[in-house]
């Protein structure tokens, strides 16, 4: 490995502004063994002294390792922050900048549960701090609700994938399973007496149906013996503002459920 070192802080900025990801020792597996150096395939930089022989940064290879389900069923929430922050089921975790873990109550009676970190989200290390978010924190203000701590307003918020997709493209299938376990532990952790699935994947992640949130609208359905309310993704409203009118609905649906 002494060959990262080796790297100056003028090639590590060089390679970084090219997009080439350089393989540290920080974010290697402790099992994995050390690559062998590969063949200078790299000009060296420009100095008179002799230029250590620097082999070509290897991007971090995809070597998913899948997540232990039934270790992070028995996570704690501290543990469970760990191993999210820490995770590599997907090809997800090459492209993020950080996770996005979730924010809000611990104990919070609604949960919210969207897609997938954006831009901004990816950034901040927060669920919905882009557009869509500034409209969720106006529909939880609505609905006398805020992401903060207080128990009895507040809510939490979490996603289906804890990593953001490049270029915001949809979640892929086997991203949504793999980050599964993550969210299944986050609701068993909350204890939500109502969740909000926002969303076509939240729902069919929840629900485990492709039926389009038209059709499933206007119902309670059930997540783990709890109530699911099903509603339109702040994005799509963005994108749609003529059916807020039926996202306040499904609101209002959400208000009418017993917290206790
Ligand atoms: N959209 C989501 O579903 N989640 C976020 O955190 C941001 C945008």
């Amino acid at each position: 490995m002494s060959w990262v070192r080796e790297l100056d802080a003028r090639q590590r900025a060089m390679l970084d502004e090219m997009g080439v990801k350089v393989w540290t020792p920080a974010s290697a597996p402790a099992a994995a063994p050390a690559p062998a150096p590969a063949p200078l395939t790299v000009s060296a930089p420009l100095t008179t002294a002799p230029a250590p022989a620097v082999p070509a940064p290897t991007p971090a290879p995809a070597m998913p390792r899948p997540v232990d389900t039934t270790a992070v069923a028995g996570l704690d929430w501290a543990g469970l922050r760990q191993s999210v922050a820490a995770c590599e089921a997907c090809g997800l975790c090459a492209s993020r900048r950080q996770t996005v873990f979730g924010t809000g109550h611990e104990q919070a009676r609604w949960m919210i549960v969207g897609e997938a970190p954006g831009e901004q989200e990816d950034r901040q290390g927060e669920p919905f701090v882009g557009p869509a978010g500034q409209l969720l924190d106006a529909m939880l203000r609505a609905t006398g609700r805020d992401r903060g701590t207080d128990l009895a307003g507040g809510v939490f918020i979490a996603n289906v994938l804890k990593c953001r997709p490049p270029a915001n493209r949809n979640p892929a299938p086997e991203e949504v399973q793999r980050c599964e376990p993550f969210l299944a532990r986050q609701v068993a952790l909350v204890q939500p007496k109502l969740i909000i699935a926002m969303g076509r994947f939240a729902v069919q992640s929840l629900l485990r149906t492709t039926e389009p949130i038209g059709k499933l609208r206007g119902r309670v359905h059930r997540y783990e013996g709890v109530p699911v309310i099903v509603t339109y993704h702040p994005a799509y409203l963005l994108r749609n503002p003529a059916d807020k009118s039926k996202a306040w609905a499904d609101l209002c649906l959400a208000l009418d459920q017993p917290l206790d």
